[in-house]
């Protein structure tokens, strides 16, 4: 029997790759020269798309037999779910398989931030050590520190575990009050950041969180400030962070994330108070292995007639 045909967007890992080969015939949306007659000539096959990229509606209105979107991360502000969810399309992703590795590299960048490490080791490396001596005491620590963070599901409860293991206090906002912890919930995030000098961003992007961070919070926040951005590059206003770090309305931000990856803002990077991260959260072998995983298994469910693993809220299973 021929094997169903599937649009893979974006080269995968091979652990992933592998597997969805053995299953699909798999289309290679990226070797394509002409991607928009890759999809005319194989369109009307396609019944499942491997994503790691963007999925919008006239992408998938080229697909009529479009049964499922598996994409490889949880957060799944690259596809048009809306429209998925009109089209009957399930759109699935990878919760909670990265809870743990994302959480442990925010604290990271919350640690490298506050405690300057990149520039220490920068220091050592130039030899200023020897040549000039001790590398300056940090005008920040974590150690008088209130940690808010913006966003407390599956990521941001790993987050707050971490932090309050570290002895610091820990309060949240979000829309909705969390059942079942302790920290203090903020409903307006302007009180929070006034009452916070740390936040910890980790919400979905897309157009309910875009600009969450604007000019107005960081100046709550003040000039004990320190960001860190583990969500989306859309959460958080660009130039009013670069303006906000430049004149010293924040003292510090680590970023895992920005507007318009790759590209990073030169203005951002000749910032001293920046530590910058090239959207690594779950880039671990074992992580991505993970994650790699579970668009199979929704790929293998999808294949076996049963429900997916994960689809999202707004794409609930109702059959295929
Ligand atoms: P989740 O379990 O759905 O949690 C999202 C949290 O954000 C919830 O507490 C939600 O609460 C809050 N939220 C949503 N919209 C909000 C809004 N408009 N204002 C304030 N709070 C809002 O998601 P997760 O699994 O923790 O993942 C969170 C996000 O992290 C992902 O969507 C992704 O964008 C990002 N992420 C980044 C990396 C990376 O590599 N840097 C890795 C993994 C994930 P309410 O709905 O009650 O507001
Ligand atoms: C990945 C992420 O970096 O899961 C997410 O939402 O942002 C990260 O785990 C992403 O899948 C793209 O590589």
């Amino acid at each position: 029997m021929s094997k169903p045909d599937l649009l893979m967007t974006v080269p995968m890992i091979p652990h992933a790759t592998k597997q969805i080969e053995a299953l699909f015939n798999v289309h290679k949306l990226w070797e394509a020269a002409d991607k928009d007659a890759l999809l005319s000539k194989v369109g009307q096959q396609i019944k499942a798309v491997a994503n790691h990229s963007k999925v919008d509606a006239a992408m998938m209105a080229k697909m009529p037999n479009l049964k499922i979107v598996a994409g490889f991360g949880v957060g799944y502000d690259n596809v048009d779910a809306k429209y998925a969810s009109q089209q009957g399309i399930i759109v699935t992703n990878t919760p909670n398989v990265l809870n743990e590795e994302v959480a442990d590299t925010a604290l990271g960048l919350l640690l490298m931030t506050v405690r300057e490490l990149p520039q220490a080791e920068r220091w050592l490396r130039a030899g200023h050590w020897t040549a000039k001596g001790d590398y300056p005491l940090t005008a920040t620590t974590l150690r008088d520190r209130t940690v808010g963070i913006v966003g407390l599901g599956r990521i941001g409860q790993a987050i707050a575990q971490r932090v309050a293991a570290f002895g610091v206090p820990v309060v949240y906002h979000s829309r909705r009050p969390v059942a079942g912890v302790s920290y203090k919930h903020y409903p307006d995030l302007l009180g929070m950041a006034r009452a916070v000098d740390t936040l910890i961003v980790i919400t979905p992007g897309g157009a309910a969180t875009a600009n969450l961070i604007n000019a107005a919070v960081l100046e709550a926040l003040g000039p004990r400030g320190v960001l860190i951005n583990v969500a989306r590059g859309s959460v958080v206003d660009e130039p009013a962070l670069i303006k906000a770090l430049q004149d010293r309305t924040i003292q510090a931000a680590g970023l895992d994330v920005y507007a318009r990856e790759p590209s990073v803002p030169q203005e951002l990077l000749a910032l001293p108070n920046v530590v910058a991260l090239p959207h690594v959260a779950s880039a671990s072998v074992h992580t991505r292995n993970a994650m790699g995983q579970l668009v199979v298994d929704n790929l293998k469910a999808f294949l076996a007639d049963q429900p997916p693993l994960t689809p999202v809220p707004e794409t609930p299973f109702k059959g295929w």
